[in-house]
């Protein structure tokens, strides 16, 4: 069978997956794929193309099934134990980038892959980050990614923050993308091979939200800010925890899409 060939039988997958999938298995450029549809593919290299055309058909992410995804321009290794980064959660990292004090303390709650600790520790060298998730399998791949990419990032196992020792006087930002979709929600048919916990949070999608908000309060240094990633109609909701915790400069953010995606606010300054 030859390239043309196999194309022509899998043209009901999307054009760009079919040229990631041929130069993936054939180790060979697009512009090669362009110019030589004659080129014959051999008997074990077919298998592996209608395997994997299979999984695709079948809605398996794509990012699975290479191991690996881009962040903020950071390559990074992905397997069905984590959440594929969504280039949204890069408003989350703009945010802390831009406001974090410098050689500020970050901790970020639920890392998965370690995209947005990797991102701000490659991009702001002087911040001293620690980030966790309650999934060790998670935080395998986390460290792995660190590992590749040279940098320093401390990982420490706990749900949310109940194992995290925090510093004297607390830590200067907290981060998180935490699971905020609803039990039931239509769109998780379409994220069946992606990790539940890390997707799905109570009857509305705020149960880790409310818990994050409560939690980081407490662990915060006197005007420290706590950054957190939520769904498009969840900013009244979040806001309204961080209030009901005293919290000000109550802020939410809006995405590219002009969508409402972060919402942040201060910890109360400690009063003498
Ligand atoms: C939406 S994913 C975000 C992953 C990554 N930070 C990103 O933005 O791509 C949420 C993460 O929170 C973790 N998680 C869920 N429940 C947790 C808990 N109780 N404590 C700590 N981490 C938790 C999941 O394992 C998952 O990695």
């Amino acid at each position: 069978m030859t390239i043309g060939e196999w194309q022509a039988s899998n043209a009901d997958l999307p054009r760009i997956e079919r040229e990631l999938l041929l130069t993936d298995v054939l180790s060979v450029t697009k512009a090669y794929l362009l110019t030589h549809p004659d080129h014959e593919v051999n008997d074990s290299h077919v298998e592996k193309l209608n395997r994997v055309a299979h999984q695709l058909r079948e809605g398996q992410p794509w990012a699975y099934l290479a191991g690996n995804q881009e962040f903020r321009g950071i390559d990074l290794k992905v397997t069905p134990d984590v959440l594929i980064p969504r280039p949204e959660t890069e408003l989350l990292v703009e945010l802390a980038i831009e406001y974090a004090p410098t050689s500020a303390r970050v901790l970020e709650l639920g890392t998965g892959s370690g995209a947005i600790a990797i991102a701000l520790s490659s991009e702001r060298p002087d911040l001293v980050i620690t980030a966790t998730d309650i999934s060790p399998a998670a935080l395998e791949i986390a460290r792995e990614n660190t590992r590749v990419h040279g940098l320093d990032i401390e990982y420490i196992e706990s749900d949310w923050l109940t194992s995290i020792p925090t510093p004297t006087d607390g830590w200067d930002v907290i981060i998180s993308n935490p699971p905020y979709v609803a039990e039931g929600d239509s769109h998780l048919a379409a994220l069946q091979f992606e990790p539940q916990h890390a997707l799905v949070s109570g009857p509305a999608g705020l149960s880790d939200l409310q818990a994050i908000v409560t939690e980081a309060v407490c662990h915060l240094r006197a005007c420290g800010r706590l950054f957190l990633e939520h769904g498009w109609d969840q900013a009244g909701s979040v806001q309204a925890m961080m209030k009901q915790n005293g919290m000000t400069e109550i802020k939410t953010h809006q995405d590219l899409a002009g969508l409402d995606r972060v919402t942040s606010g201060a910890a109360q300054r400690v009063t003498e």
